[in-house]
């Protein structure tokens, strides 16, 4: 028997009371100076969690065996929503090998070169969409216009879902990501209903297969093996799900984001073609969560930032809180589209990585681009512009943004697509980012030798663990973005 006796660690709450706009809870960092792997509880589930915040440790929590999402399958674990949104026949709560084999089988339809043929596709919906907006006269509400509307019809585009079941099934979906203890039943409906849906849908296209992913999925053969019913029925619902809000609030976050950083906006506007680059700076700077995913759940007991993490315990990271680490991330506060390359933890990373990122990415590209090009006079909107909006749980589309613009025509020649040569005169780029490789397949960036690891805001909030245990439903802190609700705006 162990003669080592852990002292038993203090308990913080999760997600934290941080208001402030798009800016991470400074707690975030301080647990990631003070306690890398921290004892947190959350609004719903039983029992405590693990927080993981530091890079190299969320690295680890994501990429080795010894941590499991399929050993959750069955428990009540701590979690954000009242209702857990993942099914146990989901892809995300899959380990290797079952895993594996299904996520070759959907990766098929998310290569580069997959989502590269749907670019035009893509132009052609932020066209229209713009110039509705520009029909609508300003200010304009980019949620409404944009933001909400191109990731939901690029992945209904995907899988062939019809325009007509296009609402409700943005209603289902925005339904399971609410976090108010009232939400339960209406998430759990929404979820019974969009279950049914894919159901029939899924079945219909074996019988009758189209040009589309759910089709080919449906007739995808691994070996002898075809996916189940249910497999495919819950596939399809996972990827319209994580298919457009992420992108919808990321669109918004990096569009506010470069609109209230000049600079930053200026130097984009004199060289487009980094625009790439400076995504995905834009990507790791924004916090996209306040709180957490799905936890892993240990499968043996594992040492880890000083702390023993005991067989069957439930252990959660924080991308966000890894994408500030100064272990990696030079002034990692800062946005700086000259950083050197560095892979993001924004799309996660290890096994569960988002098989959507590609699309996302492309999705960001064109729409980002086409916005600062047409739109040249967007001005910066007050954050409380931004942040008015009805409580989290009713979803982006019902949350205005106000957003002061004029559009003006294309320049001339059409829009200049990201690629295209720089005109003459233009001055060429100084940033010199890539977006790193995806993780598994690249170099891992060098660890540097300055551990700073709490950025200077980390010191400004002291607050304690063991603080009282927060009011469920208070905000979304599933996802964040320019919707939150107005309490928690700037004074
Ligand atoms: C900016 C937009 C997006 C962001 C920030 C994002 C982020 C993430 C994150 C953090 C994960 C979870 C990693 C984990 O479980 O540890 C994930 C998983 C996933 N994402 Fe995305 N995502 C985005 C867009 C998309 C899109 C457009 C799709 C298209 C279908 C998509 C499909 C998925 C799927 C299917 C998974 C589960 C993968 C697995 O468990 O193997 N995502 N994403």
């Amino acid at each position: 028997m162990s003669a080592h006796v852990q002292q038993p660690a203090p308990t913080w709450d999760c997600p934290f009371d941080h208001t402030q706009a798009l800016e991470p809870d400074p707690l975030l960092g301080r647990l990631r100076a003070e306690a890398p792997v921290a004892r947190i509880r959350m609004p719903y589930g039983d029992g405590e969690a693990w927080l993981v915040t530091r890079y190299e440790d969320v690295r680890t929590v994501t990429t080795d065996r010894r941590f499991s999402r399929a050993a959750g399958i069955g428990r009540d674990l701590p979690r954000m929503t009242p209702d857990a949104i993942a099914q146990p026949e989901a892809i995300n709560l899959m380990d290797p090998p079952a895993y594996s084999r299904l996520r070759s089988l959907v990766a098929k339809g998310f290569t580069n070169r997959q989502v590269e043929q749907l670019r035009p596709k893509t132009q052609h919906t932020v066209d229209t969409l713009l110039d509705e907006m520009a029909e609508h006269g300003s200010p304009a509400d980019l949620v409404h216009h944009l933001s909400a509307r191109l990731p939901l019809t690029m992945i209904c585009e995907m899988l062939a879902l019809p325009e007509a079941d296009r609402p409700r099934l943005r209603r289902w979906a925005m339904a399971q990501m609410a976090t108010g203890p009232a939400d339960r039943a209406e998430s759990a409906r929404a979820k019974t209903e969009l279950r049914a849906y894919f159901t029939e849908l899924t079945a219909e296209r074996r019988r009758r297969p189209g040009d589309d992913l759910i089709s080919s999925l449906a007739t995808a053969r691994d070996g002898d093996e075809l996916l189940d019913d249910q497999e495919l029925a819950v596939l399809a619902m996972v990827l319209l799900v994580t298919g457009h809000d992420t992108s919808t609030y990321q669109l918004s976050n990096i569009t506010y984001t470069l609109l209230t950083h000049p600079p930053q906006l200026a130097a984009l506007r004199a060289a487009p073609e980094l625009l790439p680059a400076a995504l995905e700076e834009l990507l790791r700077f924004i916090p996209f969560r306040q709180g957490v995913g799905i936890a892993r759940v240990a499968t043996e007991d594992v040492e880890l930032g000083g702390v023993t993490i005991r067989a069957g315990e439930p252990v959660h990271v924080s991308y966000l809180a890894a994408n500030r680490d100064a272990e990696v991330f030079e002034n990692p506060d800062e946005l700086d589209f000259a950083r050197p390359s560095a892979t993001h933890m924004t799309f996660g990373y290890g096994t569960h990585h988002c098989i959507g990122a590609h699309l996302a990415r492309m999705e960001l590209q064109v729409a980002v681009g086409t916005l600062l090009l047409a739109s040249p006079n967007c001005a910066s909107p007050s954050p409380r512009a931004n942040s008015t909006g009805t409580p989290a749980r009713s979803g982006a589309t019902r949350r205005r943004s106000r957003w002061p613009g004029e559009r003006r025509a294309a320049p001339a020649g059409g829009r200049r697509a990201h690629g295209d040569p720089v005109p003459a005169g233009r001055r060429r780029p100084r940033a010199r980012h890539h977006p790193g490789p995806d993780p598994g397949a690249g170099p891992y960036p060098a660890r540097r030798p300055s551990p700073t690891p709490a950025g200077p805001a980390a010191d400004r909030e002291h607050r304690g663990p063991d603080q009282a245990p927060r009011p469920a439903g208070r905000g979304d802190p599933a996802t964040s973005g320019l919707h939150r609700p107005e309490r928690r705006l700037r004074p």
